[in-house]
């Protein structure tokens, strides 16, 4: 059974209450059962993981090197500057996917780089919570998916195969 790491950075354990226009109105601990469930029906196990400290994700993104066979990661506002969190997933060699609720490219200008895309093979945005759902789906099948549903997903990237791939 594959074993798969959902990691989500900080102020999004405030999803429910946080700007709900944006974000949506489901707290994280529905997302995190509903990304389970849906795993689970995939034949994937899941841990979770949420910090609003930059050093408690690298540890967390550390101790997954050889334990897990794929991480989808928010990485909320560490997104747009954390190089060490850049350097913490280009360190591990576990295939990482980006993933955000809102399409930060039609936000602020701030929002519209990510300094960690480049370390992952995919990047999956403005899809709401759907969209964890969708980067399961990469990192189980490739940037196709299972239903060859490419265009949900915009890779950092022109790189290798999702699943496994070099970077
Ligand atoms: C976010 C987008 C980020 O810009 C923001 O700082 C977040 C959430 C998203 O899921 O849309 O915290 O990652």
């Amino acid at each position: 059974m594959k074993k798969i790491l959902l990691m989500n950075g900080p102020n999004l354990n405030m999803l429910g209450v946080r700007d709900p226009a944006i974000y949506g109105t489901d707290t994280l601990a529905t997302i995190e059962a509903e990304f389970a469930a849906y795993a689970a029906e995939r034949g994937a196990a899941v841990d979770c993981f949420q910090s609003n400290h930059e050093g408690a994700l690298i540890d967390r993104l550390h101790e997954a090197y050889g334990c897990y066979d794929g991480i989808v990661y928010n990485p909320g506002a560490h997104t747009h500057y954390s190089y060490a969190l850049h350097d913490a997933v280009e360190t591990i060699d576990v295939p990482v996917v980006e993933i955000h609720l809102s399409d930060i490219e039609a936000r602020e200008e701030f929002r519209r780089v990510s300094v960690i895309a480049p370390a992952c093979i995919a990047q999956v945005k403005g899809l709401g919570k759907a969209g964890y759902l969708r980067a399961l789906d990469i990192l189980l099948d490739g940037p196709a998916g299972k239903d060859g549903a490419s265009e949900a997903a915009s890779a950092p990237a022109a790189e290798g195969p999702a699943a496994g791939g070099a970077r």
